[in-house]
């Protein structure tokens, strides 16, 4: 089958380069005619592992293209994947202008029968308007215009992997002969058996994706209630955190026992800042206004946003009740990122943080190993700095914001020694306290108390 990919975010990108290194012929396009100049020479406007590499092989073997030309893209395919944006509005719903547009032009271009799959992120029943807008404004009669909803799991840092060894893969559907395309698209991951470009020792062992077939309102609806989970786990965590420290307990200790419960599972247990990111914030969000539109009271969603909003307040309070006045002071900030391994910005709680200590009328210095460039412009009045000590020098607190595994790896005695009062506020719950409270440093983080450290030091 030829496959088009209409817009190159970060979930098309993924898509097409993946679906092209699996053997299809894959055409990319987007409206925005720079980024595709740049795609055309190789060049990403993302930062994501193995990304690069994989277009520019594919492109080599000429099985994966790039156009201007979004009518040109829909006229020479047989399936098309719509992952264009759908940001968030003023009140939460989810913008579906972008999903319109491209309905309306698949409709009024299209000549051959051709399945419309959409992949952006969406609420529950737009694949019914979707499937309403093609029918309208198609220009060619007889031309049958199939939809599907075909969401995708894919995670910032690690988006590769998800796409070619997933867990599952959900498609929506409405008739027999779209489930068959679909299935003959995803075969050879469904199968595990494609060239793993992640793996030079082949793919890692995994076992095959579960292939559910549901109705196309589940498969939205599946979406944001996987996202929704994720981010209440996360809430979850960070209140217990905040109880920990209440009554002297270490959240690590409880949420690992609590995780081995494999009702629970170990995974988004860990407290800190909070989650940010393109997409658990908005999703969130959208998900919470589907329910009100509908008038289904989904009020433990609002609860979810209201402690990961809090998340930055108690951060704050932290910051002052160690620095007791937070004006003047020099902060060092490590991690930009919403989480590591991406150079994403958006919706970062550590420019939001970051924000709120301008305001306080803090000096903030910051680093992050790939985020600098597109946090410079969002960040006016931040000193940006080349690694951490640079950072750290003269600092009188330094804020772990984002988890990279890099700054775990710091020769924190080095940092002690640039600072001029060595304070380190873990805001996600990264460093060993007991390690460093050893090499001379104040230390604090989520949910676990210094009581508890030092009662653990002396057991030990
Ligand atoms: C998320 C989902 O995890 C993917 O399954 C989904 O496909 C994707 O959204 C999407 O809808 O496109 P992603 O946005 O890449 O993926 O980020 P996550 O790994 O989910 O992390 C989100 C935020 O939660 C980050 O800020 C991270 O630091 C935070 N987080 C994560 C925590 O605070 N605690 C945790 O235990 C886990």
């Amino acid at each position: 089958m030829r496959i088009a990919v209409i817009g190159t975010g970060y979930v098309g990108l993924v898509t097409g380069a993946c679906l092209a290194s699996i053997g299809h012929e894959v055409i990319c396009t987007d409206c925005d005619e720079a980024k595709i100049r740049l795609l055309e020479k190789g060049i990403l406007p993302i930062f994501e592992p193995g990304l690069d590499t994989m277009v520019t092989a594919e492109m080599r073997k000429r099985r994966l293209a790039f156009t201007a030309d979004v009518r040109q893209a829909v006229a020479a395919s047989d399936a098309i994947f719509i992952c264009v944006g759908t940001p968030p509005m003023e009140n939460g719903d989810a913008d579906l202008t972008a999903i319109d547009q491209v309905a309306r032009l698949i409709a009024t271009v299209s000549r051959s029968p051709k399945l419309v799959i959409e992949k952006s992120t969406v609420p529950a029943q737009t694949g019914q308007k979707l499937k309403q807008a093609l029918k309208v404004y198609s220009r060619s009669a007889g031309t049958h215009l199939s939809v599907a909803s075909n969401p995708e799991y894919l995670r910032e840092g690690t988006a590769i992997d998800d796409f070619l060894h997933p867990e599952r893969i959900v498609i929506g559907v409405e008739d027999e002969a779209a489930a068959r395309d679909l299935k003959e698209i995803y075969r050879p991951i469904l199968d595990q058996r494609f060239d793993c470009p992640m793996h030079e020792s082949g793919c890692p062992e995994t076992t095959k994706p579960e292939w559910l077939v549901t109705t196309i309102n589940s498969a939205e609806l599946i979406k944001h209630a996987s996202n929704s989970f994720l981010a209440l786990k996360i809430s979850y965590a960070n209140v217990l955190a905040e109880l920990c420290e209440e009554v002297d307990a270490n959240v690590d200790e409880v949420t690992r026992a609590v995780g081995r419960d494999p009702r629970i599972g170990p995974h988004f247990l860990q407290a800190g800042l909070g989650f940010g990111g393109f997409c658990l914030p908005k999703d969130v969000q959208a998900f919470l206004r589907l329910a009100e539109r509908v008038g289904v009271d989904f009020g433990l969603l609002r609860e979810v946003e209201r402690v990961n909003k809090r998340q930055i307040d108690r951060m704050v309070a932290k910051i002052r009740q160690a620095l007791w006045v937070i004006r003047g002071k020099e902060i060092g900030v490590l991690g930009l990122a919403f989480k590591p391994n991406t150079d994403d910005v958006r919706f970062s709680p550590a420019i939001e943080l970051i924000r709120r200590l301008l305001m306080e009328g803090a000096s903030v210095r910051a680093y992050d190993p790939q985020a600098m460039e597109k946090a410079r412009t969002v960040l006016p009045g931040v000193q940006f700095c080349t690694n951490e000590y640079e950072v750290a020098t003269g600092t009188d607190a330094l804020i772990i914001a984002t988890e990279w595994a890099d700054f775990r790896a710091c020769d924190w005695q080095r940092i002690h020694a640039t600072m001029a009062r060595p304070l380190v506020l873990d805001g996600r719950n990264l460093l060993n306290g007991q390690k460093l409270r050893a090499l001379g440093f104040e230390y604090d983080s989520f949910g676990r108390p210094d009581l508890i450290a030092e009662k653990m030091s002396l057991a030990a």
